[in-house]
């Protein structure tokens, strides 16, 4: 089994990084770290970056998971060779681009693209957002999946997630304390669904409300609670037609819960997606 250990960064193609470097820095409120040739880098918190766009087409999406080190990397190589994934070893000048000693790329039985990295560089300097939006970390992505059933089984059993809750045949998946770093959803094609950044309070939720709304920016979910996570959360529309959630207050499942951790089933409903009564304006939550 691939033991992920963190959830590291997304990279998203873009046909115009400009605009989308823009709404990045001044309505998400992510910190930028750098502009390269073909790509541009921010970060939601301490790490060198968590999110970067780069020069390509805008249903490229790729997913950085953090393995414990270069052996692990290797084994893990080996393992997805075993069970006939096709699996691609970086680059010397593709590690460089992603702030890491190695990396190996593959794709889920969905078609999403991952990268298995080795050494991650942290940034030395304290993350500081570019408005006061409240963010204080890259936490979690939801992922379209065209075969929930089959596309959980792979997460549980060739990676190291767990089954944290299911709404209808969506699983909601951990790989550490945090209710969920991926949520799986139906649709007729792969790609990143959405892009989580955690912020410190319920005021920061509300004033990131008022504040997009004032900007034109597109609100197509909340404010509201999810049931399953007990999240607050707002989710808003990016470029490209991206979804971006704000949260705070996730659940969280101790080394101790684990045991006799059994996950709920919760009906494929819009109040099993918010329970104040939100009703969520993105494809794949619609019930
Ligand atoms: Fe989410």
């Amino acid at each position: 089994m691939i033991e992920l250990k963190d959830l590291r960064y997304v990279r998203l193609g873009s046909r115009d990084l400009a605009a989308a470097a823009e709404y990045a820095r001044t309505i998400l409120g992510l910190e930028l770290v750098r502009r390269e040739s073909d790509a541009i880098y921010f970060r939601g918190d301490d790490r060198d970056h968590t999110l970067v766009y780069f020069e390509g087409d805008a249903a490229d999406h790729a997913t950085g998971w953090e393995v414990a080190g270069a052996a692990a990397l290797d084994a893990a190589g080996a393992e997805l060779e075993a069970k006939r994934i096709q699996v691609h070893r970086g680059s010397r000048a593709e590690c460089e681009k992603r702030y890491v000693a190695d990396f190996i790329a593959f794709a889920d039985p969905s078609g999403n693209r991952h990268e298995l990295v080795a050494s991650p560089r942290t940034s030395g300097t304290r993350f500081s957002p570019s408005r006061d939006c409240g963010v204080w970390s890259f936490s979690h992505i939801g992922l379209r999946t065209t075969n929930a059933a089959r596309d959980e089984t792979f997460w549980t059993t060739v990676m190291n997630a767990r089954v944290s809750d299911r709404i209808g045949a969506a699983p909601l998946l951990r790989i550490d304390e945090v209710h969920h770093r991926i949520a799986l959803f139906p649709s007729q094609h792969a790609g990143v669904q959405h892009v989580n950044h955690q912020v410190h309070g319920v005021d920061d939720v509300m004033r990131s409300y008022y504040f997009l709304r004032e900007r034109g920016v597109k609100i197509v979910f909340g404010p509201g609670r999810h049931p399953t996570s007990g999240a607050v959360f707002l989710y808003f529309e990016g470029p490209d037609g991206m979804v971006y959630e704000y949260s705070t207050g996730v659940r969280l499942i101790k080394p101790e819960e684990e045991p006799g951790y059994r996950p709920r089933l919760f009906a494929f409903a819009p109040e099993s997606f918010c329970m104040w009564g939100s009703r969520p304006d993105i494809p794949e939550f619609r019930t």
